[in-house]
């Protein structure tokens, strides 16, 4: 793939933006999309395709998917793990064809805490029972910072000892070094959606009265701790991305002001970028309903990015590349993540240049399907037909 102008004539979206040693060629990413295709925590033929997919259709940066940092922390049984040398071995041709079309190969690092042991979202998306115990799929104990579900039903988590604790954050830096040799080039900590390290940020979880718990500081300890961890294992010249829950969406929750103290810490300890999503402390999304519109959480990359100065990346319901380039020239983030709209077409970022005026050669598509396509564009021209 090529871009065929100069940097400085091409929309925001589609400038090339280097993070520490780390360039990416535009500005979209895919972020972390659960597939609760693997078995043990190893990555298969399903995962190639998938993150191959969105390589070959031009995304700049793709974050590999949740990958537990230990077996307990896995959502479900379908989870990619990275605790063993041999996960992060299967990790290797994914890292690798993500590479070979261009992209940026990215792995989310995660703990799911009290939300583990869960049913894929098409069984249930409830926690494990006895019917996923008959399909061969046993529910485990679940972990948290006290003892709460998170919502009726779900597994009551054992609250984690401050040994506990230091082993979990001990696994967070040995997945980080196995991401490294693993070949990724961009690392994302999992801080968001009711997980084990939101679970301990967010009051409405985290009913500790040790140091993990308590006041802002307290709650904080623990993504911190990770945070710190993680950069001793992961080379300073590679970008950390950190994902944040912005609010809980509740009045007694974590609010957008928490996530600016917490980005400023985060900051510190050589965090690049805050990925701003929102939500999840419960497991219900009908409980703290933030309200949906397009880009609803575009403000708060907005805000932590001002208030900060560091960068952000900007995430939910971002559908077409006019939407996504308006983000950055108000600059309101840095990155575009696009979700479920590249899921529904992997082909997103190249035809998110042709809807911004440029690339009507189809120079940015792979040589294999532009050559034609510029073909085709050229009939249905002759034809009269419109796309
Ligand atoms: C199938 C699917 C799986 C997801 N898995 C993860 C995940 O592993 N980690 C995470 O932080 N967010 C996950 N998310 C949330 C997305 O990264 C993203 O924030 C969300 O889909 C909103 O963006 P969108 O409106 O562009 O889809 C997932 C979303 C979907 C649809």
């Amino acid at each position: 793939m090529s871009q065929n102008s100069k940097s400085g004539d091409l929309p925001l979206l589609f400038q090339p933006i280097t993070i520490k040693s780390v360039t990416a060629r535009n500005r979209i990413v895919v972020p972390p999309l659960c597939q609760y295709s693997a078995k043990d925590g190893i990555a298969n033929d399903w995962h190639l395709v998938h993150y191959g997919g969105y390589a070959r259709g031009g995304a700049g940066t793709i974050f590999v998917e949740a990958t537990g940092v230990e077996a307990r922390g896995r959502i479900t049984h379908g989870c990619l793990g990275i605790w063993t040398d041999e996960q992060a071995q299967a990790l290797v041709p994914v890292v690798n064809i993500m590479k070979q079309h261009g992209a940026v190969p990215g792995i989310q690092i995660a703990h799911a805490g009290r939300k583990a042991s869960s049913q894929r979202p098409w069984h249930g998306l409830s926690a494990m029972n006895a019917a996923d115990a008959a399909r061969g799929e046993v529910p485990w104990e679940v972990v948290g910072p006290s003892a709460l579900p998170a919502d009726e039903g779900w597994l009551v988590p054992k609250q984690l000892s401050e040994d506990e604790i230091s082993d979990i954050v001990t696994a967070f830096g040995q997945a980080a070094a196995r991401s490294q040799a693993a070949g990724f080039e961009a690392l994302e900590i999992h801080g968001a959606h009711g997980y084990l390290l939101q679970s301990f940020l967010s009051p409405l979880s985290n009913k500790r009265n040790d140091s993990y718990g308590g006041d802002l500081a307290g709650r904080m300890r623990l993504a911190l701790e990770v945070t710190k961890e993680v950069r001793k294992h992961w080379p300073d010249d590679k970008p950390l991305f950190f994902r944040v829950s912005s609010v809980d969406g509740s009045a007694d929750g974590w609010q957008l002001e928490d996530s600016i103290a917490l980005a400023k810490e985060l900051k510190a300890l050589g965090v690049d970028c805050i990925d701003c999503s929102s939500g999840g402390n419960a497991a219900s999304a009908t409980v703290n309903l933030i309200p949906r519109g397009l880009g609803f959480q575009v403000p708060y990359a907005a805000a932590i990015k001002k208030e900060t100065g560091i960068m952000s990346m900007a995430v939910g319901l971002i559908l077409d590349g006019p939407q996504a380039e308006a983000i950055l020239q108000a600059g309101d983030a840095d990155l575009i993540a696009v979700g479920r709209e590249i899921m529904y077409n992997p082909f997103w970022a190249v035809q998110a240049a042709q809807d911004l005026g440029i690339d009507e050669g189809f120079e940015m598509w792979p040589e294999q399907y532009g050559w034609w396509l510029e073909k085709r564009e050229r009939t249905f021209a002759r034809m009269g037909h419109k796309r």
